[in-house]
């Protein structure tokens, strides 16, 4: 269970001395393990799970069941870092007391804090799930949720004007609550610019070295995923070659009889065999 809560994440500032940030997304046990071997510092239970995992070409298609489902996974482990959840798109959109239902059912489903997409306009839902004594994560720049309204993945913030807004985004969010903001698809400058104007952690993804954190996805850091490959993504390993290789090796044994072998079955007590007629192996 982790003892890492939100208001030590909140305090985790490169600029005060703080050593940055590492979050890595998991949507089951085992990518949940292996994350939290590695000493990652959060685990996000990201709705990016609809594309790394279930298949669909957005982060659209997933509910708060789907999430609750998969962050329960993750928490079944009793992880050391400390669990976020996404509230998926259209949870905090409706109405206030729907949206403090959902991000309770997260947190119940084993997550201490709850990651939400968007600016000011989500700023009366972030203080209802706040006043709930629910921790919020924010997420601003290029947000998934809105790839229809923002015409596609794209990066955001790319003139003076939007990159002020992006600033004056992050500081409503915190001013609302947040204990730290994801930033996702904004140049290096702007990136700073935000992280500079705001006491709460920055976390980024494709948003250069100047954030106070950093976030990948489990599936693209480790080469699980093979047909995107955005610019930020390091792969750090060939995941996808190795269990390609791996499941070729097990067909061919099974169709030559290599496998299983003699060792890798259970065996009759030699008195039944006998007993039985049967060949004792
Ligand atoms: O769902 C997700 O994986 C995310 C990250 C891209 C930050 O929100």
């Amino acid at each position: 269970m982790t003892e890492l809560f939100a208001p030590a994440i909140r305090a985790r500032k490169v600029r005060n001395g703080a050593e940055r940030l590492v979050m890595v997304t998991a949507y089951d046990a085992p990518s949940a393990r292996a994350a939290d071997a590695a000493g990652v510092d959060l685990i996000l239970v990201g709705d990016s799970v609809a594309m790394a995992v279930l298949g669909y070409d957005d982060t659209l298609q997933v509910t708060v069941g789907d999430m609750a489902h998969h962050v329960a996974a993750v928490a079944r482990t009793a992880p050391a870092a400390h669990v976020v959840a996404d509230l998926p798109w259209m949870s905090y959109h409706v109405s206030p007391a729907d949206t403090v239902r959902n991000a309770a059912r997260l947190i119940r489903s084993g997550a201490q804090s709850v990651k939400l997409e968007g600016g000011r306009k989500r700023l009366p839902m972030i203080e209802r799930i706040c006043d709930a004594e629910i921790p919020v994560m924010g997420h601003i720049g290029l947000t998934p949720q809105s790839v229809n309204a923002m015409g596609g993945f794209k990066v955001q913030g790319r003139t003076a004007e939007a990159a002020r807004r992006l600033v004056q985004a992050a500081k409503s969010l915190t001013h609302a609550g947040c204990y730290a903001i994801v930033l996702e698809g904004v140049p290096v400058q702007v990136a700073e610019l935000v992280t500079d104007a705001v006491e709460i952690p920055t976390i980024g993804i494709g948003a250069g070295p100047g954030c106070d954190g950093q976030v990948l996805v489990f599936q693209d850091l480790l080469g699980f995923e093979q047909r995107l490959a955005p610019k930020f993504v390091r792969r750090y390993a060939d995941l996808h070659a190795a269990a390609t290789e791996a499941l070729r090796r097990f067909a061919g044994d099974v169709r030559s009889g290599a496998f299983p072998s003699p060792q890798e079955s259970y065996q009759l007590p030699a008195s039944e065999a006998a007993e039985l007629g049967v060949v004792d192996l």
